[in-house]
């Protein structure tokens, strides 16, 4: 017998910097880990400073060579905007092959007009003599776009929402989100799209969405769309969808048995709906009636007066997407802030216990907080976050609603119900929570993304971990959060997206 020779690891070299000698002083390298991947690059990093090549981890004003690999020219210098970096500046913006062929030769070589990654802003700018078009700088994140309520795009992002919905309701999330995306992406533009090659410059429209739309540009229409509009299936699981606790599973599941209305769910014997299923059923003709914004004022004013008798120095904000400037919603948002840390704890069942006395509570399921710092950060983004809150139907008089409508018809019961949700974070986790319940939903999904794949941290409705530091960051307001992402700050009434 005899033993196997031992296989070799790969040396580890990230830990290797700083013995090398610096041959080439007035150069420093600097190389984009987008793309290039977090191993190539240390990888490639190392080679040069063996070589005698300074190279810099960050992208300071002392770089002169910056290096990217398999980047397409526009998302690159999108990227290298927002790190900083002006074109006016004399930093090289070169491909890997100059860093290959100085490599070889061991020094670094004189750059080449074919080593250049042009910037095509610049390209564009400078080039055309009749009226430059205007060159399209939209982000791939819906959290470096502006978007507000005045979509120019409403006939396509109409369409692709139905596309992602029929998605979404056969359980495909990823082309759901793809749909979603694209339609995203137009709502945030300033104009109209006139022509399909407008499309070429945008990002987050994939294969599928530049199909429909330009059906839409030849026929006026999305003849798939109509198709799934008339669908028994999309039909039925939206209507299922749309009940107050029926999630995808159980509506499927009905549709599945053969029901097709409501009416059959509720005279089907063998369907045990739960609590909250029932609450859904028994309101159902109020709450999926979109609620003004008068009648949200209304009731932030119930909320308020409610939580002053708990804690006259807590506060009562509106969020979701009355924040955002909606004029209507699904259901109305609050977040309540209190000025002291463990404030929030009993605050919500004293609220709910009011609402009670008051005879406007019509249906409540309170969550605990399960909120535990130590359990942070979490790298699985959940849906439901950990902070005291509750779902609750509430009865809203008419009366205390200011709007301008008919008097009542006879018989017309005073009240409507409406669906609330609240929710108490502790004061040092405010901020996030109000930018988490703010959204829009891709809003927040696409901070979240922008955070870890383009600044190595990981955000979430609790709190904004720095990888790199193994910190949490403190903030006190979303301004604080937006800045410790080196993003322009966005107001409320710009995150439709
Ligand atoms: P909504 O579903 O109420 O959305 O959630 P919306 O934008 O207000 O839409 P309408 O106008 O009611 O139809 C509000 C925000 O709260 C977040 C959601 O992701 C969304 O961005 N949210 C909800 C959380 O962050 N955590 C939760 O547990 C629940
Ligand atoms: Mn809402």
């Amino acid at each position: 017998m005899f033993e196997s020779p031992k296989r070799r690891r790969p040396e580890v070299t990230s830990g290797s910097r700083g013995h090398e000698e610096v041959k080439f002083r007035d150069v420093t390298l600097y190389l984009v880990e987008r793309r290039m991947g977090k191993s190539r690059r240390t990888f490639l990093s190392n080679l040069a400073r063996s070589k005698g090549f300074c190279v810099d981890d960050s992208l300071s004003g002392g770089v002169t060579h910056v290096v990217s690999e398999g980047n397409a020219a526009q998302d690159l210098w999108m990227w290298l905007e927002d790190h900083g970096l002006r074109e006016a500046h004399d930093t090289h913006v070169l491909t890997i092959s100059w860093f290959t062929e100085s490599m070889s030769a061991g020094r670094p070589l004189p750059v080449e007009m074919r080593h250049h990654i042009q910037n095509p802003a610049v390209e564009r700018r400078s080039s055309s003599s009749p009226a430059p078009k205007p060159v399209s700088t939209v982000s791939p994140f819906a959290c470096q776009r502006r978007t507000s309520l005045d979509n120019h795009n409403k006939n396509f992002t109409d369409v692709l929402e139905v596309f992602a919905e029929n998605m979404d309701l056969s359980g495909n999330q990823g082309p759901c989100l793809a749909f979603r995306r694209a339609a995203s992406v137009l709502k945030s533009l300033p104009a109209t799209l006139r022509h399909p090659e407008e499309m070429k410059h945008l990002p987050c429209l994939g294969e599928h969405s530049k199909a429909i739309i330009e059906e839409m540009f030849e026929c006026g229409r999305s003849s798939k769309a109509e198709e799934i509009l008339k669908d028994e299936r999309y039909q039925t699981l939206k209507l299922f969808n749309s009940v107050f606790g029926v999630g995808l599973r159980t509506a499927e599941n009905w549709f599945t048995r053969g029901l097709r209305t409501l009416e059959q769910i509720l005279s089907d014997p063998s369907i045990r709906l739960n609590r909250m299923q029932t609450a859904g059923f028994l309101f159902y003709d109020d709450i999926s009636r979109p609620v003004s914004r008068a009648e949200a004022g209304a009731m932030k004013v119930l909320v308020e007066d409610a939580v002053k008798r708990v804690n006259p120095a807590a506060g009562v904000c509106i969020t979701g997407g009355f924040r955002r400037g909606k004029d209507f919603g699904h259901d109305v948002d609050f977040i309540i802030r209190t000025p002291e840390p463990g404030q929030e704890d009993g605050l919500l069942p004293a609220i709910i216990d009011r609402f009670r006395r008051q005879n406007v509570l019509l249906y409540a399921d309170l969550q605990e907080s399960t909120f535990d710092l130590g359990k942070l950060p979490s790298r699985r983004f959940e849906s439901m976050d950990h902070f005291h809150k509750c779902f609750l139907i509430v009865k809203l008089k008419r009366d205390d609603v200011c709007e301008e409508r008919e008097r009542d018809e006879d018989g017309r019961r005073d009240w409507r119900a409406i669906r609330v949700d609240l929710v108490a974070p502790p004061i040092e986790r405010f901020a996030y929570a109000l930018l988490g319940w703010t959204g829009s939903t891709l809003f927040d999904r696409d901070l979240r993304r922008f955070a870890r794949l383009e600044r190595g941290k990981l955000l979430d409705n609790h709190a904004l971990y720095d990888k790199a530091t193994k910190t949490f960051l403190s903030a006190e307001t979303e301004e604080d959060i937006f800045s410790h992402l080196g993003l322009e700050f966005i107001v409320p009434s710009e995150r439709n997206a």
